[in-house]
């Protein structure tokens, strides 16, 4: 099956068409600047751009930056914060006019690297992060999620963590891989002692840099890059709105 799947973002929304049976992209993906401030009117107006851009007609599936509760957004982080009790798939639904559905951006990365990635066939807890604006994590305990964990919340070294080692700090305070990789690696300790978990698979736009940093992560699990590095968040939307039909 074809599905349109979105993954909206603090600094870019991006989408494509999907092949759920396979998890490969179909065509080109297109990228568009999130507009600032990111209300819930500008976002909704750039998806429909999107979906135009597609010429699609079919249900849509959004990964979105923030807790995500029966498609009502809960949080927002990076996001303006007229967000917060917002119902973002009633919004988009009404917007494009196809049916949309909602779903936490890190969590729909987990669930495609979990179908059809580096998690594919993999017992066990399992902690997808994805690192780009702020920090996002999806935890799987035998393929099965927790959805909306935010563990780029947690306190580390007396601040929130996604505002200690994300991807836009890192760029903001011009760390080297190393210096930023040091940081990482201590997300990561904190992370096993909370889960012990199995592995963690690192998403977003840091996955296609591990090399530069692996030597700095000391974690007892291993720390594997995403099979489908930064675009796993449009994959597992487009999984996520087909899961939805019929329901
Ligand atoms: C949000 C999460 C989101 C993550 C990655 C965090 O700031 O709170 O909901 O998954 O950023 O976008």
């Amino acid at each position: 099956m074809q599905m349109l799947g979105v993954d909206i973002g603090g600094s870019g929304i991006k989408g494509c068409l999907v092949d759920t049976k396979t998890g490969e992209l179909i065509g080109e993906r297109l990228r568009l600047t999130t507009p600032q401030p990111a209300t819930p009117a500008a976002i909704a107006h750039t998806l429909k751009a999107l979906v135009e851009h597609f010429e699609w007609k079919g249900p849509v599936g959004c990964g979105f930056p923030a807790i995500i509760h029966n498609g009502i957004a809960k949080s927002a982080a990076n996001i303006d914060k007229s967000w917060v009790e917002t119902d973002a798939a009633h919004l988009f639904t009404d917007v494009t006019g196809l049916p949309c559905h909602v779903i936490n951006d890190a969590d729909a990365a987990g669930i495609a690297e979990m179908r059809f990635g580096t998690g594919q066939d993999r017992k066990g807890v399992i902690i997808l992060i994805t690192v780009g604006t702020g920090i996002g994590t999806a935890i799987f305990v035998n393929g099965q999620l927790l959805p909306n964990t935010e563990l780029g919340h947690l306190m580390l070294e007396g601040m929130i963590a996604e505002h200690y080692c994300s991807d836009a700090v890192r760029k903001r305070e011009d760390l080297s891989w190393s210096r930023w990789g040091k940081r990482f690696n201590k997300y990561l300790a904190r992370l096993e002692f909370l889960f012990s978990p199995d592995l963690f698979i690192l998403g977003g736009g840091s996955a296609a840099k591990l090399d530069k940093f692996i030597d700095k992560i000391e974690t007892r699990a291993p720390l594997l890059a995403a099979a489908s590095l930064n675009q796993a968040g449009i994959i597992g939307a487009a999984l996520y709105a087909e899961s939805q039909q019929g329901k």
